[in-house]
């Protein structure tokens, strides 16, 4: 290659790691394998050593993570939050034990499981979580405090009262917990996230913490970053501490005299990688003991006395052997791809879903092909490519009538799915049955598929109205029914009558309305009628509303069968309740205030929330930009400089005075 190649290879990996840094951590959407991205980012990092020269100083190999967004107060990190240094084979962990052994006689390693989610730091004061804040790009991260009270198994207060923690962890969303999210993603039509650290990323960053503390969030705590009262000399005696004093400590760390042995436990990690019901990418190597870390020191962006090995994704062979079409809620034909069946990542695979016409056409995959099954985030089966076509097959064709019903399909402009349009198919009448009684939705227990199935195939429910006037004779008397069972379903439809609006409007499966739209629309215009005589311009006018969404709503509610629906709804005794109206207030909009020392009354998240529900922002540090500094008992350094740069200084009864007046 010449120099010029070079360079022009150089430049445009840099900007490619650049624009999958920015997917990964700022928009929570990445768009390559974590494998995939680690071998670019590798490529740039041997050009570097290569041709030191053509280095550049904003290279992304310089960075950690991402950078904190302005959704968050910033937090500054005292201590560095440095990432880990990867490797991808025996021989590089080998190459490790040699740096280290240069520097220490016998080193002891400490091997733990690199949990795939989101590094944080929770810092304790006299036993008490006062904050918390994401890793941001090492050195400012966002504060991110509301959110992390929401983890369960996350102590609010230590079993010992030290004046001063500062610990490290990850957080991360359990494979149960995100399978049970795809699954109402799905009931709601939204995107789905691709794996469960972008689910757990998306919901940490969130700033409604009502909405991460739905996502079930857990976390590991795998370092001290700083203490105050206790004396800790290794990492094993660390992560051991951080046990006593209540933190969830990672599931299992052991200690290796040996490289060779540190690498036999990294193997027994990966092999049962596939069994644990988390997410972990690899396994980490630390020096145990703090002196020899000391010694050894860290670059600008990692510890030189740990190391990091990543497991690569296990990708098979395997044969596609019929694709079947399932109808959605909203009559949308998906195929799934029946394949032999393989093992991947510790579970047999068999099924994938293959998305739409168009997937399959891009990839050219046909029934009878051998193709490529990888797990994304190790979770979800999905099809990597082409390995190559079987003999004598044919491009897959969608149906051109709906399987379930005969009826009509139709592909609209701009989309990728087709679409049953019969709006009695069964299958779409199933899936909107158990939408509607579905927990975000209408809440009606002992609803299930199966009873659901049974009354339709009875013929005595044929939309969600008919649940309001069920035989509940006929059903006590269905075999294993009875009174009880009848009773109790009687008793979950009455109370669902009083649900709140929002759950009604979310519950009748209107197409791009999820249960967080729902609520918005409801907020906005209080009643259902007046929802049905807004007109697009004024739905989309709703923050978080676009134009496809409006014209959903808009389209939805002007046809004559909705307004039968509500109607007959309304005369069943459901209720639909006027919801509370949101009053937009911006009396501190385009404020920055900046909360510093112990406020008489109220704590400091409580002062945040009023700001930010008032348009204001807040912000950890004063500066020129900072428009007023809310003081309380102890205030220290902050107030000093907001007094030197004649910011104006409020007390909570003044804050107060402002929120009122
Ligand atoms: S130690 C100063 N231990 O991996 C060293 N990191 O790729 C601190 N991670 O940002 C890191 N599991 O978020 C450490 N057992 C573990 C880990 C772990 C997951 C994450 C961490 C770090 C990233 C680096």
């Amino acid at each position: 290659m010449t120099d010029k190649d070079i360079i022009q290879e150089y430049k445009k990996l840099c900007e490619e790691v650049n624009y999958h840094n920015d997917r990964y951590y700022n928009q929570d959407s990445p768009e390559i394998s974590d494998y995939e991205y680690d071998m670019l980012l590798r490529r740039l990092e041997t050009i570097e050593q290569e041709h030191p020269e053509i280095k550049s100083e904003t290279s992304p190999t310089l960075l950690v993570g991402g950078k904190a967004s302005a959704k968050f107060s910033e937090v500054e990190h005292t201590v560095p939050m440095l990432s880990l240094h990867d490797s991808f084979s025996h021989e590089e962990l080998l190459d490790f034990d040699r740096r280290v052994r240069e520097v220490v006689a016998s080193p002891i390693y400490v091997v733990e499981p690199k949990f795939d989610g989101l590094s944080v730091s929770v810092e304790y004061e006299n036993g008490i979580l006062v904050r918390a804040s994401t890793r941001g790009d090492g050195f400012v991260g966002e504060d991110i405090t509301d959110n992390i009270l929401t983890i369960k198994n996350l102590p609010h207060r230590l079993k010992k009262p030290l004046p001063y923690l500062e610990v490290r962890g990850e957080v991360f969303m359990s494979n149960e917990s995100f399978l049970r999210l795809l699954k109402k993603q799905e009931e709601n039509e939204e995107k789905p996230f691709k794996n469960p650290r972008n689910a757990a990323a998306g919901s940490l960053r969130q700033k409604n913490s009502e909405i991460t503390k739905q996502r079930e969030l857990d976390i590991f705590i795998f370092n001290i970053q700083q203490i105050i009262g206790a004396e800790i000399t290794s990492h094993k005696q660390s992560l051991d501490y951080i046990g006593e004093l209540g933190l969830p400590k990672p599931p299992f760390y052991n200690c290796f005299t040996s490289m060779e042995k540190a690498i036999d436990e990294v193997e027994r990690i990966g092999a049962m990688r596939g069994e644990l019901p988390y997410q972990i990418d690899g396994a980490v190597i630390k020096l145990n003991d703090y002196d020899g870390r000391e010694l050894l020191g860290s670059t600008a962006k990692f510890p030189r006395w740990a190391e990091a090995y990543k497991f690569p994704p296990e990708e098979k062979a395997t044969k596609l052997l019929d694709i079947e079409i399932n109808v959605g809620r909203t009559g949308a034909l998906t195929p799934t791809g029946v394949f032999e069946p393989i093992t991947l990542a510790g579970t047999t695979v068999s099924r994938a879903v293959l998305h739409n016409e168009d997937f399959i056409k891009e990839k050219d995959i046909r029934i009878g092909d051998t193709v490529i099954l990888r797990k994304a985030g190790e979770i979800i089966p999905e099809v990597v490519s082409l390995k190559e076509h079987g003999e004598n097959t044919v491009p897959f064709k969608m149906p051109e009538l709906c399987p379930s019903c005969g009826g009509p399909v139709v592909r609209e402009k701009d989309e990728a799915a087709i679409r049953c349009t019969n709006t009695d198919c069964p299958a779409q009448l199933m899936r909107h049955l158990i939408h509607f009684v579905s927990r975000d939705a209408m809440d009606i227990d002992g609803l299930g598929p199966a009873v659901l199935e049974r009354f339709v195939n009875e013929g005595m429910v044929s939309s969600p109205v008919d649940l309001y006037s069920l035989d509940y004779d006929k059903i006590a008397a269905f075999d294993g029914m009875g009174e009880l069972s009848a009773a109790n379903l009687r008793k979950s439809i009455e109370k669902s009558k009083s649900n709140e609006l929002y759950r009604l409007v979310f519950a009748l499966g209107i197409r791009h309305i999820g249960q967080k739209a729902a609520k918005l629309l409801c907020e906005h215009f209080g009643t259902v009628e007046a929802i049905m005589q807004a007109d697009s311009d004024e739905i989309s006018a709703i923050d978080g509303f676009g134009r496809i969404m409006a014209d959903s709503v808009c389209e939805y509610f002007s046809l004559d069968s909705t307004k039968e629906l509500i109607n007959k709804l309304r005369e069943l005794g459901v209720k639909m309740p006027a919801a509370q109206k949101r009053t937009a207030d911006s009396k501190f909009s385009g404020k920055t205030f900046v909360l510093t020392g112990t406020l008489p009354t109220m704590k400091r998240s409580e002062a945040s929330k009023i700001i930010e529900s008032l348009g204001g922002k807040t912000s950890s540090s004063v500066s020129k930009k900072t428009d007023y500094v809310l003081a309380g008992e102890e205030a220290g350094s902050k107030l000093t400089k907001a007094q030197n740069l004649g910011i104006t200084i409020l007390s909570e009864n003044e804050f107060m005075e402002m929120v009122k007046g």
